[in-house]
């Protein structure tokens, strides 16, 4: 996501802060920029694209000068990507800048306030009220100005804002996202994260939600939210760079694992509405459709098959899921009657690209879930929704996949409720259980030392299958598809029922079978799957729900997860089995955050 820096010293600016916003770019960002405090004015420099660009263009500026600035690399949320949405953003009087990460959820009515008094805005941000409305409040106390600010703002916000007027101060503040401040001899810093400052400090000081802190070269001063100063600890930290940017995980991979209630949180609160799905960015009439196609390629192709499932068995519509590697070529039977959703995490997937371009040849209305905003596929979409897990750098995909179905998921129930296919009573349960996936995730998370066990007693078994029914069998797809990604053993996920018609051939002495079992309808069937691989001496590992007792007795160990509605079952089981795989990928000594062979996004056919 969003990453913010500043410093405010003895020293030029501008090349501490773009090494600043280098040591943030692991986050994953779409645009950066800087700004400084030079000879009474503010000098900004931004770029669309890699903070490379951005070093370009202050290299061919020798007069961008200044003690004391900010930076910031943005991931976008309120506009596209483009060096106008870019922070830092400037007061239309020219004398304040910020940089911000969160998120503003009453812009639109600050926006709307001061346009009234004429303030004209330049972008499409949210952030860009901060910054007027701190120019309006502004009457010769900096301080002052700022605290008004701040008390109007909802949502969440870690910002930095320098001051024409005010030459070596920085004014930082904090609420509900993460800001740190450094503290150095005769030249301080700021950043959202503590990357941004190991190579130039390591003491730091932890803001708090609702702190402001006043920074000048040689003082630290931090007030309350009543603008009292307080005393703050600081803190020595040991991190070198590499464990600074995993936040302390060991791979790219577990951190983004330990995100998803997170990104799970972001990607659903805000589009439920007094029990009420609401996506404002789609205006999209259901009954114009007669069946819908969902085309993705890797695990995005597995969040649709598990979508597949949730929008026919909540909207009775006919849905098909397709690797769009394959519909591509197959000149598909499609037409304007046709639905057609894509899914991306990187939106730049060079065959989901060439096969919702196929669909819309054809005339049917494409729908994207994408993570990146402003990439290809969004762009190119008639309509888009985002998941907001924020930037994923491990090349095996773990939380955008649980929020892709989860808002398919959400999809499905807003669709079903539109097409009047759905009772209000499983609507609103539905809602419900939707809104608790990021706590039952969490829970989920839970048997990680279990999941850690269970690896190391399993890890050196060379072929395994994820079996399952229904909801379950989506999920082992994406189950297996983690395991053999990541720590190269042989596995295959099965629809459990399907085994017998061949592949139980492979199943002999010790084999692991990982049978997902939340399906619950579906239970007892699964169970006798369990008992054929058993009788051949398979070693079963199986996923079911709390609560379930009678599956110690058919399993040889058993990892129970929190209980959800059988249609969302796949976003809480899925999460054990990627603990699992990362687990057996590190006994196996692999590199897992960058396995062999495979490219997060796949940009060539
Ligand atoms: C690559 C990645 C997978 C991903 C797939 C689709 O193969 O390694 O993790 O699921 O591409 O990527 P997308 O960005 O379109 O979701």
């Amino acid at each position: 996501m969003c990453g913010i820096t500043g410093y405010t010293g003895v020293n030029q600016a501008g090349p501490i802060l773009l090494e600043g916003l280098k040591r943030l770019e692991y986050r994953g960002y779409d645009s950066a920029g800087i700004a400084v405090q030079g000879d009474n004015e503010i000098k900004m420099l931004k770029a669309t694209g890699k903070v490379s660009h951005l070093v370009d263009k202050f290299e061919a500026e020798p007069d961008f000068k200044g003690v004391c600035g900010i930076g910031h690399t943005r991931w976008a949320t309120h506009g596209i990507p483009s060096d106008t949405n870019a922070h830092p953003h400037l007061s239309a009087d020219g004398k304040f800048a910020v940089v911000h990460n969160g998120i503003i959820e009453n812009f639109a009515e600050i926006r709307a306030e001061l346009q009234k008094y004429g303030i004209e805005f330049k972008s499409e941000t949210d952030t860009e009220v901060i910054v007027q409305l701190l120019a309006y409040n502004y009457k010769g106390n900096f301080k002052k100005a700022l605290m008004k600010t701040i008390s109007r703002l909802n949502g969440s916000y870690a910002i930095g804002v320098i001051s024409a007027e005010h030459p070596g101060t920085i004014f930082a503040a904090k609420l509900s996202s993460p800001l740190l401040i450094g503290v150095g001899i005769g030249e301080n810093y700021f950043a959202s994260d503590i990357t941004a400052l190991v190579s130039n400090t390591k003491d730091v000081i932890d803001m708090d939600d609702g702190e402001v802190a006043e920074i000048t070269p040689d003082a630290v001063k931090v007030y309350d939210h009543s603008g009292n100063e307080i005393n703050k600890e600081i803190r020595h930290i040991n991190w070198d760079i590499a464990s600074a940017e995993k936040s302390g995980y060991e791979h790219f991979m577990m951190k983004e694992i330990m995100e998803q209630p997170q990104a799970l949180k972001a990607t659903i609160e805000p589009r439920i509405r007094d029990e009420e799905i609401v996506f404002e960015e789609l205006d999209l009439d259901m009954k114009k459709f007669n069946r819908v196609h969902i085309t993705a390629c890797g695990s995005a192709y597995h969040a649709g098959c598990v979508g597949r499932g949730i929008i026919e068995s909540l909207c009775r519509i006919p849905v098909e899921a397709e690797v769009a590697s394959e519909l591509r070529y197959r000149d598909p039977i499609m037409d304007d009657k046709t639905l057609v959703i894509v899914i991306s995490q990187s939106g730049e997937t060079a065959d989901t690209i060439a096969a919702m371009k196929e669909c819309k040849e054809k005339g049917a209305t494409v729908l994207a879930i994408v993570n990146v905003v402003g990439s290809s596929i969004a762009k190119l979409a008639d309509y888009c929704l985002y998941t907001w897990a924020g930037p994923e750098i491990a090349v095996a995909t773990t939380k955008g996949y649980t929020t892709q179905v989860a808002l398919l998921a959400m999809f499905a129930v807003w669709a079903a409720g539109q097409l009047k296919t759905i009772s209000h009573g499983a609507y609103a349960s539905m809602v419900i259980d939707i809104m608790r996936l990021p706590e039952r995730a969490q829970r989920a998370l839970d048997l990680n030392s279990r999941v850690k066990k269970l690896a190391e007693k399993y890890y050196d078994n060379q072929s395994l299958f994820f079996i399952g029914r229904n909801m379950d069998y989506a999920a082992a797809l994406e189950g297996s598809l983690k395991l053999k990604e990541i720590s190269y053993l042989h596995s295959e996920a099965y629809a459990a029922g399907e085994l017998k018609h061949g592949t139980i051939a492979l199943i002999e002495p010790g084999r692991l079978v990982v049978a997902l079992c939340c399906y619950e309808k579906l239970f007892e069937k699964t169970v006798s799957n369990i008992q054929q691989v058993k009788a051949r001496g398979a070693r079963v590992l199986a996923v079911a729900h709390e609560g379930n007792r009678s599956i110690f007795q058919e399993a040889d160990d058993v990892l129970l997860v929190p209980q959800t509605d059988p249609l969302l079952a796949p976003v809480i089981e899925i999460i054990p089995m990627q603990l699992f795989a990362y687990y057996v990928a590190k006994e196996n000594g692999c590199d897992i955050d960058k396995p062999k062979n495979l490219a997060k996004s796949v940009t060539v056919e």
